[in-house]
């Protein structure tokens, strides 16, 4: 068996130890693997881009962040000149002599996979995100690391902020989900963490920060997902220099704000990239690792069509029609470690 591997949209720590596993488990059960170029790019263009991997290719990718095979996040190929392009892939796949994909992707990417198993081509898919958001899977590669950055990001915000009596605000990703800004600011202690599910009101922040003042508490921090909002407001976005929209700005919109009001000392970090560079940390490694491993092993018993899941503590597979019915994950209103900020007094903007 012949299986292509490719990794779709923004990368993240993780993506290498994945396709580490996927080589060596397919090596040891003499199956071949073939690396392709920039997710589909390298099989819809001309000529084909793409490496056979060896053992050789793989050796210490396990602690080294981004992906070896490049990635693409410029949005859907087939939206444009679907036949001529679902062609190519097809004939692509036929001259490198691929029995299936395994295609390492977020929400972006499974969307596409999904598209191509109902043309009949076989496809695996292994969750990735730094947001957390796909639907169907309790994890994604890439989160975890990204929580460890935005605590320790928090826990550094601190100190400064405690030594000059300021308010810190720090920027974070995720998308419209806030798995990242809630998990990352729990763990770094933030005082006040705003996450898109929950539309936030400056007066709960302001009394939060007042309220933490009267304890003697002359700083807080507030950690804040790019897709939150005010309340009645619309989420804030930057232009890229090409031209892009994404999310982004809330920051300083809420700086400005809280100024405005309070005239409080407030600094912004947006930390960016940070989050999704470098190494990834044990706990992606495991997880890359075992999602690798379960998606040959898919592959070798010929199930296509399927995305690799974590849910609980054990690994499964779902039919990718079931994720089609879901849309981006986001936190649910009962979400318990949503309730534990709560419990222990941080400010979610409400
Ligand atoms: O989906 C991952 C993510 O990092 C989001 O959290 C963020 O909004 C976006 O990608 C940034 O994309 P880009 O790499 O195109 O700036």
């Amino acid at each position: 068996m012949r299986i292509g591997l490719l990794t779709g949209g923004g990368d993240c720590p993780g993506l290498n130890p994945a396709i580490r596993a996927v080589v060596k488990h397919a090596s040891s059960l003499g199956m071949e693997v073939v690396g392709i170029y920039d997710s589909l790019q390298g099989l819809l263009e001309r000529p084909l881009r793409y490496k056979v991997l060896t053992l050789s290719d793989v050796t210490d990718l396990l602690g080294r962040g981004g992906t070896i095979l490049g990635t693409y996040n410029k949005g859907n190929p087939f939206l444009k000149d679907r036949e001529k392009k679902l062609q190519m892939l097809r004939q692509g796949m036929s001259e490198l002599k691929l029995d299936g994909l395994i295609s390492i992707g977020g929400e972006g990417s499974q969307g596409i996979a999904s598209e191509l198993n109902k043309e009949k081509i076989n496809v695996i898919g292994i969750p990735k995100t730094i947001d957390n958001d796909l639907p169907g899977t309790d994890r994604t590669i890439g989160f975890s690391t990204c929580v460890d950055i935005v605590a320790e990001s928090v826990q550094r915000l601190q100190s400064t902020a405690e030594s000059h009596d300021r308010i810190m605000i720090l920027e974070v990703m995720g998308r419209d989900s806030g798995y990242i800004a809630l998990h990352g600011g729990l763990a770094g202690g933030a005082n006040v963490i705003l996450i898109p599910e929950i539309p936030f009101d400056y007066e709960a922040i302001i009394k939060k920060i007042q309220d933490r003042k009267k304890l003697s508490r002359k700083f807080s921090v507030i950690v804040a997902s790019e897709g939150a909002f005010e309340k009645g407001r619309n989420a804030s976005y930057k232009q890229e220099m090409t031209g892009e929209k994404n999310l982004g700005g809330i920051g300083h919109v809420i700086a400005k704000t809280l100024f405005d009001k309070t005239g409080m000392d407030i600094r912004v970090t947006v930390l960016g990239h940070l989050q999704r560079g470098g190494p990834p940390n044990a706990d992606d490694r495991i997880l890359a690792t075992r999602f690798g491993v379960y998606a040959v092993d898919l592959a070798a018993k010929n199930k296509f069509g399927r995305l690799v899941v974590f849910r609980g503590q054990a690994l499964s597979d779902i039919p990718y029609d079931e994720i089609l019915a879901f849309k981006r994950r986001k936190l649910s209103a009962d979400d318990e470690i949503l309730k534990a900020a709560e419990s222990i007094k941080i400010c979610l903007g409400r």
